[in-house]
């Protein structure tokens, strides 16, 4: 079974209400601190190391942009920001960033409108549903060049998650593990080249 029924659909409508408020809130203003600097620093060099020159990255369930505020905008061709959060996105739109745009929308149901030369799901892919994580993951690689890097950082273990990127049309090219600045919590950061 690989669609979403009315009841995941409502589940989804829940969370995003919830994300939303929890936006609103400032929950998630955490994530600019140095406790998680770590793991955006360790994307930022990745892409450095191994996307083609000046790439675009596709940033998915980017939240206010966090990772957009540590990349080098001269490293960087262009920046896309999708987040299902429409707060979180305002929030990004404030920041008013050079060569980039965000958008609201829902991963289960996201289609890229263009090609990216590098795709980053940075503590997000495990938010999709069980049931159509495959098709996500097969729909997102249809818009990631040749050659293109898929990053993706999951905290802790990453169970149930990690074996949707062991398929033929991902080479994996690097794992690692990074920890918090405090030690209290640790991420797997596993990229991929698309074959
Ligand atoms: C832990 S936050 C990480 C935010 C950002 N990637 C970062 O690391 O700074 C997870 C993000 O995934 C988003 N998200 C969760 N489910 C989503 C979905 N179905 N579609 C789009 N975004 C989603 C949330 O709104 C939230 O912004």
């Amino acid at each position: 079974m690989n669609t979403l029924n009315f009841i995941d659909r409502f589940h989804i409508w829940r969370k995003k209400i919830k994300w939303n408020r929890q936006y609103r809130n400032g929950k998630w203003d955490y994530l600019k601190t140095e406790k998680e600097a770590p793991r955006y620093a360790k994307i930022s060099e990745i892409i450095k190391t191994y996307s083609q020159e000046k790439p675009h990255v596709l940033d998915l369930g980017s939240g206010e942009g966090v990772l957009r505020m540590v990349l080098d905008p001269l490293d960087l061709g262009y920046f896309y920001g999708v987040d299902f959060s429409k707060v979180s996105i305002e929030k990004a739109l404030q920041n008013k960033f050079k060569n980039a745009d965000f958008q609201v929308a829902d991963l289960h149901y996201y289609t890229p409108a263009q090609d990216f030369d590098t795709i980053v799901f940075n503590e997000a892919f495990y938010y999709i549903n069980t049931t159509v994580k495959a098709k996500v993951v097969n729909r997102i690689l249809s818009k990631l060049k040749k050659d293109g890097i898929l990053i993706t950082s999951i905290f802790g273990e990453g169970t149930g998650c990690w074996e949707y990127f062991d398929i033929p049309e991902l080479e994996q090219i690097e794992f690692s593990k990074v920890d918090s600045k405090n030690g209290n919590t640790s991420w797997k950061i596993g990229v991929y080249r698309k074959t």
